[in-house]
């Protein structure tokens, strides 16, 4: 079934094979991996595998996740790798509480987990913490997506209705999620699920 997830949704999912959570960034952000300036916000980071592809670019990174088991998990691979991020554990419907700023948000699979108005937070979050002409590169479940397993399908318009005042839509394209191999429950289309990936440029 299509849902909303809550925060034991994704507790849950990370106590086996999450899907999303595949060991290294997903290709669609890596392919524009060179148009992210720093610092970076990776929202909804889970296990931080890009909050730690960009950090080894050496860029400045900061990694947001509501739940303490990802965030440890992310820790770890830091440590591990001998790289530097602040991991935190917070809301990012609560980023307007946030002091810090970026020139670029990285979202990777949580823009589709909002009911419609933690969606309107979020966004109002974003447009606070990034600095004019910062950039948000997100990449969600699309329309596309035949069926309802899995997150809510989300169409153009509801992206060009989200950042319609103060954001610049620049493109909106289709792309896929890759998937963690280990996860079973997969009734996705064939190669992983249809996504839009989307680049929106914070204006005023
Ligand atoms: C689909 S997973 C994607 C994780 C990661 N971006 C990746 O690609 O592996 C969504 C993540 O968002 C987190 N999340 C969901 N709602 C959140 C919220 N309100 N604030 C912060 N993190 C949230 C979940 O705990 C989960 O780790």
């Amino acid at each position: 079934m299509t849902q909303v997830p809550t925060p034991q949704t994704f507790q849950e999912a990370y106590a086996g094979e999450a899907p999303w959570d595949i060991g290294r960034i997903q290709s669609a952000f890596a392919a524009i991996a060179d148009h992210v300036k720093d610092p970076i916000l990776d929202a909804g980071c889970g296990t931080g595998d890009m909050a730690l592809y960009f950090a080894a670019k050496g860029h400045q990174v900061t990694g947001l996740d509501y739940l303490e088991e990802p965030i440890r998990r992310a820790r770890a691979k830091a440590a591990e790798r001998n790289l530097k991020v602040d991991f935190r554990v917070g809301d990012a419907t609560k980023l307007t509480e946030l002091t810090d700023r970026f020139n670029a948000v990285v979202d990777s699979g949580l823009f589709h987990v909002f009911t419609d108005d933690d969606r309107r937070k979020y966004v109002a979050g974003l447009a606070h913490v990034l600095n004019p002409g910062g950039r948000v590169f997100l990449m969600c479940f699309s329309n596309e997506e035949p069926g309802e397993f899995g997150p809510r399908r989300i169409t153009r318009d509801e992206l060009k209705s989200a950042f319609a005042t103060g954001w610049q839509i620049q493109s909106i394209e289709p792309n896929y999620f890759e998937i963690n191999p280990n996860f079973k429950g997969a009734k996705f289309s064939e190669g992983g699920p249809k996504t839009w990936f989307v680049t929106i440029e914070r204006r005023t």
